[in-house]
């Protein structure tokens, strides 16, 4: 058994290792959702109630490194100590490997979906409620 490991296992592990944490969109992954950047921009980027969308299609990386340094004051601002340029950098990998979903129009079951719903306002769909925000 453990010749197996020496000889089988071991040039594995010594292999993918270097290989899956040199991956910088997955590095990014995780430094987006340790600094909590997904609090406000979600998980995807997708955005939410308290930061707009940052995927697909992030803005070009000198702005979000100047934006995380000194935001607008809406967004908290990250220092190098923080997060570095190389791990801004990360995060710009990850947000630029968000592809774009599928049209509602090409998912067989949501087909039609997209078109509006009746031509009169009785007959239109009432919008769906959101989140509710906690009281600050
Ligand atoms: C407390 C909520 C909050 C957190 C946490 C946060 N942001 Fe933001 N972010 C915002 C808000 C609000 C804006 C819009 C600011 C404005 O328009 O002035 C914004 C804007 C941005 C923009 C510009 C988007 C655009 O298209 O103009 C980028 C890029 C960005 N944030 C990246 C990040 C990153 C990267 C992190 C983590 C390191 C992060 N944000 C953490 C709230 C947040």
């Amino acid at each position: 058994m453990k010749s197996v490991v020496r000889k089988l296992l071991l040039p594995m592990v010594l292999w993918a290792g270097p290989a899956l944490a040199a991956d910088p969109a997955s590095e990014g992954r995780a430094l987006f959702a340790r600094v909590g950047c997904y609090e406000c921009h979600g998980y995807l980027g997708q955005g939410g109630p308290e930061g707009p969308r940052l995927a697909p299609g992030p803005p070009p990386l000198p702005a979000l490194i100047a934006l995380d340094r000194n935001t607008s004051g809406a967004m908290p601002a990250y220092g190098p100590t923080i997060l570095s340029d190389a791990d801004l950098q990360k995060i710009h990998a990850y947000l630029s490997a968000i592809k774009v979903g599928p049209s509602a129009d090409s998912l067989a079951l949501l087909g039609g979906l997209s078109e509006p719903q009746g031509s009169s306002p009785a007959e239109a769909p009432r919008p769906i409620e959101g989140p509710r925000r906690r009281p600050k």
